[in-house]
């Protein structure tokens, strides 16, 4: 992005896109509500029309796992002659035909100008790529400084993610399995009064709220054989501490039926 453009980022959107934001040019950078589009057209319309603007935002949320209201992202961003960027780190592998994503999902992948993802998280390796026209490609490749200036993916994880890739496109059963856990794992959260986001993908959080309530559930529900990942402030709001639970295509019905056990004596005992 030039110094006369302008990003629009989701309020959500991953730690990573904002470091991007502050190595980038762009002197405007402008935060939009959490998939909320009358906040994300009240930004747009404050810009001028001529000026080049990129919407940036994850396509499954890392933290809160719900999915971008892609479709309406695209018709504002055509509305006022923005494009758009989707982060799918956590989008590949779970949603859309074969796990290809979240524009998939929608039917956009043609409408969605770079499509970004990493290799880090259903690929099981390390590194990432980006995919969109070849103009944009050509320009990446001519003008990113990390890109030009850094070593290049080794070809150990090259290989292994080549390798995910195509076992995520030949076994489909995988896919399926992961959101059918989950969906398992979400309904008996609720069944057993836990406190979850609601949503339809791999990854559920379960609020917790208060810091040290979190840091405390987090521990003892490790002592009890469960593994979650505290989220505290920067991360979340004050006072919006959570859990963040996310699942695995190998995971099974009686190993969540143990987690929802634990889940229950923990917050009983830190009701
Ligand atoms: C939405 C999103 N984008 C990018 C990244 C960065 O991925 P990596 O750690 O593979 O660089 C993450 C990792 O947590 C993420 O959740």
């Amino acid at each position: 992005m030039g110094r006369h453009d302008y990003i629009l980022n989701d309020a959500e959107n991953h730690a990573s896109i904002i470091d991007g934001c502050r190595l980038s040019f762009v002197k405007n950078v402008l935060r939009y509500e959490h998939n909320d589009m009358a906040s994300l057209e009240e930004r747009l319309q404050r810009l001028p029309g001529d000026a080049g603007k990129l919407i940036i935002t994850d396509g499954v949320f890392s933290m809160s796992g719900d999915i971008a209201k892609l479709p309406e992202i695209i018709k504002l961003a055509r509305k006022y002659g923005a494009r758009v960027m989707v982060d799918d780190a956590h989008g590949v592998g779970m949603v859309g035909e074969c796990g290809r994503g979240t524009a998939n999902y929608f039917g956009l992948e043609d409408e969605v100008d770079i499509i970004m993802t990493t290799f880090s998280k259903s690929l099981a390796s390390l590194g990432g790529c980006i995919a969109a026209d070849q103009d944009v490609i050509g320009y990446v490749k001519h003008k990113s400084r990390p890109f030009i200036f850094s070593a290049s993916l080794p070809p150990a994880n090259a290989a292994a993610a080549r390798e995910a890739l195509r076992i995520i496109k030949e076994e489909p059963g995988r896919q399926k399995a992961l959101i059918d856990i989950s969906n398992y794992m979400r309904a008996k959260l609720k069944e057993a009064g836990i406190p979850i986001l609601d949503g339809g993908t791999a990854i559920i959080p379960v609020f917790t709220y208060d810091m040290n309530r979190t840091f405390l559930i987090t521990k003892v529900l490790f002592e009890e054989g469960v593994y979650v990942n505290p989220v505290i402030p920067p991360a979340v709001k004050d006072g919006e501490c959570m859990l963040r639970t996310s699942y695995t295509a190998t995971h099974t019905r009686e190993q969540m039926d143990t987690a929802v056990e634990a889940f229950k004596k923990v917050f009983a005992r830190f009701s």
